[in-house]
């Protein structure tokens, strides 16, 4: 199954044209029959697969293909070098995670691996051995409250030598990716019947993270080998631009697993916890998994004909809602049979409660 690729080019020139800060029966006039209907595409396709294929013109292959060429650089760098940038002391909030540290939900999660048991073989994810084979960096981005209950650990960003562009480079990339962000988010909102600002008012100061990773195809290119196992983002929304070798798997709402397959120029959303919090599970979390398939192996022949990096770097970027901001469900949402499920709670609070469960405590923007 491929998943709808959705413009977002002709929303963006009528936001442009047209204030859009009305209430939502007044929404479907300004904005004409093509994009409410598109809105509404939007939000059934995150609802149904958790992901969401999208073209902002904002963000084009080259920003997409910069941003990798120097992760990619980095993590080749010999591990002596990485680990300089390595700050455990601050719970890896900054700077980069080595391998073997990060440990995925479902392995420590009973209740979660009983679900697994139960599902249809050839829909059940891969076996988990481990922690992840992965190594991440983490990089804030965008401004922060000054008054919170939620203080991040008032720590610098790290910024590896030798790279006198990362600092441009990765404000560059995370900027774009948000502003993706909130446009789609913009775009579910009117699609739930929302108020068009429902979703980014929260995300306002918001606690993103720009926290690509990169996985060493040469030293673990076999089969099946897992590089983020089963698991779902613990934030509203996840961003990614197409990563140069294919393996992410995921869940669809009605349990079918499948292998995304990101077109040249497309980036991918993918739903997290907290808009599952936001409209009481009408849209769920995607669980999602990334592994070495059959396609990655031919992505990897191919680049080692060409003599290009065997790292697979993924350009993610977590967008949270504002620690100090409440989850709970919006609108129309809160009278949904089964609100009750989603106790109002400060994000904050919520993604330290998450955290907990896999040990990782003060580690904001964790990926579970
Ligand atoms: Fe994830």
């Amino acid at each position: 199954m491929d998943l709808p690729v959705i413009d977002l080019t002709p929303y963006l020139a009528a936001a442009n044209e047209r204030s859009l800060d009305v209430v939502p029966s007044m929404l479907t006039d300004r904005l004409g029959p093509e994009l409410t209907g598109l809105c509404s595409e939007v939000s059934r396709v995150l609802k149904e697969t958790g992901a969401l294929l999208v073209k902002d013109p904002r963000c084009t292959a080259e920003d997409n293909d910069r941003f990798i060429d120097m992760m990619e650089r980095y993590f080749e760098s010999p591990v002596e070098f990485k680990l300089l940038q390595e700050r455990p002391n601050l719970h890896y909030q900054v700077g980069v995670t080595p391998e073997g540290v990060e440990i995925p939900r479902s392995l420590v999660d009973e209740e979660m691996q009983e679900k697994l048991k139960a599902m249809p073989r050839e829909f059940q994810p891969a076996t988990l051995v481990g922690p992840d084979r992965k190594w991440r960096y983490m990089w804030r981005v965008g401004p922060r409250p000054l008054n919170t209950q939620f203080q991040e650990l008032n720590s610098e960003p790290v910024i590896p030598e030798g790279f006198p562009q990362w600092k441009d480079t990765m404000d560059s990339w995370g900027y774009k990716m948000i502003s993706a962000i909130e446009v789609v988010a913009e775009m579910a909102a009117i699609g739930f019947g929302l108020p068009k600002g429902t979703f980014t008012s929260l995300m306002k100061q918001g606690p993103h993270l720009l926290a690509p990773t990169g996985s060493d195809l040469r030293r673990y290119g076999q089969e099946g080998t897992v590089f983020a196992g089963y698991h779902y983002d613990l934030n509203f929304l996840t961003i990614h631009g197409r990563s140069r070798f294919p393996g992410l798997n995921i869940w669809l709402r009605n349990g079918e697993k499948v292998e995304v397959k990101v077109p040249i120029g497309c980036l991918l959303i993918q739903t997290g916890k907290q808009i599952e919090w936001l409209t009481a599970g009408d849209c769920i979390a995607g669980m999602h998994e990334v592994l070495v398939t059959n396609r990655t192996i031919e992505a990897i022949k191919l680049a080692s004909e060409q003599n290009r990096s065997l790292w697979r770097v993924s350009s993610t970027l977590f967008a949270h809602v504002a620690s100090d901001a409440m989850l709970k469900p919006l609108g129309h949402f809160a009278e949904s049979p089964v609100a009750s499920k989603y106790p109002p709670i400060c994000a904050g609070e919520f993604v330290e409660q998450e955290l907990a469960v896999i040990n990782l405590k003060g580690r904001q923007g964790e990926h579970l």
